[in-house]
């Protein structure tokens, strides 16, 4: 931090604390010239003003505030780029930063670690590990095939999904637009145990570039919607769908296959099923293809490690194989 941002944040903290004491002081002391307890001579709608002097509880209260905020500021940071004396720190990624190392944050990470400097999330975190490291350890011994029977583990897969897929995929696991819907068999990817597992491990990355990448022109887009929605077994525009076909021929087929159905490695949705990644409309369907899509799925191995996501995997199974 600059000397100009540690002044900015030092002396109006300060100021501020002095300013409420020096208040404090000058309104507790009685230079009305009007006697305790008597009229100072305002009236509002009949109710006087008498001279009282402040409550002592709160008096002291204020006082027993601003040195509780004096001692704050000396024990924990929040001074400018001053440290306090317990060496306090929320992330230890800011021990990095400070020390020049900010474009590597893991290694800050590292560092402080080696150093015993933990933060208080990773103290607690570690406090966790030793706990329930014993518990995940035994799941990960146990092969997926089981653990899916594993009515506890399912109830922990389900907890760490909350925590972690519910923002993306739902609460319910159910999507929406662009996020898949995990619990009804209809795959991306694939549904195997193994497959979703690798899905989670390593994140997924979907990519459709605008118009398939293929020498298709605007005139074909509307088309290539109809010959999609002929293929789901929707309501379609005969005409159309015949020469959206003929665009279809132009390599659409490469991804999606010679009959729509998908192509699981390389995640091109079936598109002869009722299940739409972007939504189900002519418009949405036409966009998807004018445009190119491309869902980014996070690797969660490096955020939650293996154990983790292998109870995961076994939750998010169960969740279309009851
Ligand atoms: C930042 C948003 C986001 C988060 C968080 C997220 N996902 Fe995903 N997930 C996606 C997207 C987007 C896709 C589809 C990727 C694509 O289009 O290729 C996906 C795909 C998947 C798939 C493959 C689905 C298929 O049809 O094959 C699985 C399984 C999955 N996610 C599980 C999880 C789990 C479990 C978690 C939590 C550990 C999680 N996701 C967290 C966005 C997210
Ligand atoms: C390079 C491979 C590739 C080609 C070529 C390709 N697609 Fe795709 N398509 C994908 C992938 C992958 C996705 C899913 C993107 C994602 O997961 O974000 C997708 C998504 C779509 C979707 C959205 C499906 C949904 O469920 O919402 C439609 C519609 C579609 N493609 C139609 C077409 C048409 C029509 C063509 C030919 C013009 C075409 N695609 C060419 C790979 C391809």
């Amino acid at each position: 931090m600059s000397i100009f941002w540690n002044v900015w944040i030092i002396f109006p903290t300060l100021l501020v604390i002095v300013g409420c004491f020096l208040l404090l002081r000058a309104c507790s002391k009685d230079n009305t010239g009007v006697k305790e307890g008597e009229s100072m001579g305002h009236s509002f709608d009949g109710i006087e003003e008498l001279n009282n002097s402040l409550p002592k509880w709160w008096t002291y209260m204020f006082y027993i505030s601003i040195v509780f905020g004096l001692i704050y500021l000396a024990l924990y940071p929040g001074l400018g780029s001053y440290k306090g004396l317990f060496g306090w720190t929320s992330s230890n990624q800011s021990i990095g930063y400070e020390e020049g190392i900010k474009a590597d944050s893991k290694a800050a990470v590292e560092l402080a670690k080696a150093e015993n400097r933990l933060s208080q999330y990773d103290r607690e975190v570690a406090a966790a590990d030793e706990k329930f490291g014993p518990i995940f350890a035994a799941y990960l011994a146990t092969p997926l095939e089981d653990l899916v029977k594993d009515e506890e583990a399912l109830k922990v897969g389900g907890r760490l999904f909350l925590q972690n897929c519910a923002q993306c995929h739902g609460s319910d696991a159910r999507g929406s637009i662009g996020f898949p819907n995990l619990t009804d068999n209809n795959w991306l990817y694939g549904g195997e145990l193994a497959t979703i597992k690798t899905s989670i491990m390593n994140g997924r990355n979907g990519m459709m570039p605008p118009k398939g990448g293929l020498p298709i022109e605007d005139s074909e887009i509307q088309g290539l919607a109809e010959y999609v929605f002929k293929l789901s077994g929707r309501d379609h525009d005969a005409t159309l769908a015949a020469q959206g076909q003929a665009s279809f021929m132009k390599g659409c087929f490469a991804c999606h296959g010679m009959d729509g159905t998908g192509n699981k490695f390389m995640g091109a949705p079936n598109l002869t099923d009722d299940a739409w990644l972007y939504g189900s409309s002519r418009l949405q369907v036409m966009q998807s293809i004018a445009n190119g899509r491309s869902g980014v799925m996070p690797a969660w191995d490096d955020i939650l490690g293996e154990e983790k996501v292998h109870v995961i995997s076994a939750y998010v199974y169960s969740l279309s194989n009851k």
